[in-house]
């Protein structure tokens, strides 16, 4: 039973009246809103004291957990060597090198603040390479909060025919409305119509190996690859979410398809601001400033925060961490069995509903059949998604509406734990359905 100090109580709702926007607080049932006082590992606690398992991880980054100890010290020792100098640093230069000797498509790299911002300008990237203006995305993915990416993501409702795009949100000027277009994901034949239509238009496709939690069917990223590939176009993949997360090489090592350019995030950021766009030396060097002086095109990409010596050491010292041994093994077991332990309790309360995803981060949907992308995933009830995150939440278990993140910092109680919040979510679920 969760109580609420008065204290947490006026801390949400000042909340409430200062920040209009939605990260103030998740969608929980009113009363379930928290406001967090702590984490460590697996676990967060709100100000009143109610501890929760946590499998939204700050959205992804804590795969090691939260506070994990390689983090906290490089913390407390990097920054009394100053926080930010705009030049580069030790620290850029070996984060640099681990994400070469890892990432297969990364023979350069530039370093700035958020996924966002790393696909934000692999876009721009693309753009000056190709000399041609228009960005192919994929039904229900996302890349961000830019205007180019906050184009036909997974909150478009409708569907229009493609690849016509739907802004997600308003304030995008309505000309680029027609700068991005939108191809089925896991729809090769059709992809590559679209493709193949617009080549002389398209400056880059860029594309969520896994989107969201649907994995890409056999021979889906290939074909992708081969077609872009044949028409110099380049293939831009959005691993924010799954870079260093399936693995030290990502989704790209996993399905052994090697795009030009990739955008990575969460996993290597330790929950700090920072985002990673490396790829192709020819095209990544387009952003070298001497270019300019030399009336080169050239794309410029760079700010204030870029190559910080606080989140690039960080991101060292998580890697680091990722290198040795057992760390994967056990990202990949506690998915397993806390994914197969919610398919366990789908099938035993009787319910309708299925589960996508990888070991690492997956997804429950309410529906008869498995979705696959997009408008497949329509089906599912999503207002049965939020009661269940809710009595989850109510049981100890946090869970966003929208994708279950593992750590490897998980324990077998954290597992046992939620293997019997799923029983007892799903049970009275059950017996809510009309
Ligand atoms: C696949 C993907 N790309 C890009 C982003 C944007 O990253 P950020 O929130 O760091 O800007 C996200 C964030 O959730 C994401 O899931």
């Amino acid at each position: 039973m969760i109580e609420r100090t008065q204290k947490e109580r006026e801390l949400i709702a000042d909340a409430e009246r200062i920040f209009p926007t939605s990260t103030r607080c998740l969608t929980f049932q009113e009363d379930l809103n928290f406001c967090v006082s702590k984490a460590k590992g697996s676990h967060i606690w709100d100000v009143s004291g109610n501890e929760y398992i946590d499998y939204l991880l700050g959205s992804g980054p804590h795969v090691l957990g939260h506070a994990h100890p390689a983090v906290l010290e490089a913390l407390r020792t990097i920054p009394e060597n100053g926080t930010s100098f705009l030049i580069i640093n030790e620290n850029a230069v070996a984060l640099g090198k681990k994400i070469i000797e890892h990432v297969p498509c990364a023979d350069m790299v530039s370093l700035h603040s958020s996924g966002s911002e790393a696909t934000f300008f692999a876009l721009r990237l693309a753009r000056v390479y190709r000399k041609r203006d228009k960005i192919l995305k994929f039904e229900g993915a996302y890349h961000g909060m830019h205007d180019y990416a906050m184009m036909s993501n997974q909150w478009t409702m409708g569907s229009p025919p493609l690849p016509q795009a739907v802004p997600n949100t308003h304030g995008i000027p309505r000309v680029l409305n027609d700068e991005v277009l939108i191809a089925p994901f896991n729809d090769l034949e059709r992809t590559v119509e679209i493709i193949s239509k617009h080549q002389d238009e398209l400056a880059g496709v860029i594309i969520e190996p896994v989107q969201r939690t649907f994995e890409p069917k056999p021979g889906f990223l290939q074909g992708v690859r081969e077609v872009t590939a044949k028409l110099d176009i380049p293939l831009i993949f959005d691993e924010v979410v799954t870079g260093f997360r399936l693995g030290l090489g990502g989704a790209q090592e996993l399905y052994g398809v090697t795009p030009d350019l990739c955008a990575l995030g969460k996993a290597i950021s330790g929950g700090l601001p920072l985002g990673v766009l490396c790829g192709r030396e020819d095209i990544m060097a387009i952003a070298n400033p001497k270019r300019r002086l030399q009336m080169l095109p050239y794309s410029m990409q760079t700010g204030t925060f870029s190559s910080n010596p606080i989140c690039t050491g960080v991101a060292c010292a998580i890697i680091s961490e990722f290198e040795k041994p057992g760390v994967y093994e056990r990202l990949e077991e506690v998915g397993t069995r806390v994914s197969t332990g919610l398919r366990d309790a789908i099938a035993h309360a009787g319910i309708e509903a299925c589960v996508t995803g990888v070991p690492s981060v997956f997804e429950i949907w309410f529906a008869k059949e498995e979705p696959f992308d997009h408008p497949s995933s329509k089906a599912s009830d999503f207002y049965k998604n939020i009661r269940f995150s809710d009595l989850l939440l109510q049981q100890g278990v946090l869970k966003a509406a929208e994708k279950f993140f593992v750590s490897a910092a998980h324990t077998d109680e954290d597992i046992e734990r939620t293997i019997a919040a799923f029983h007892l979510a799903l049970e009275q679920l059950a017996k809510e359905l009309p």
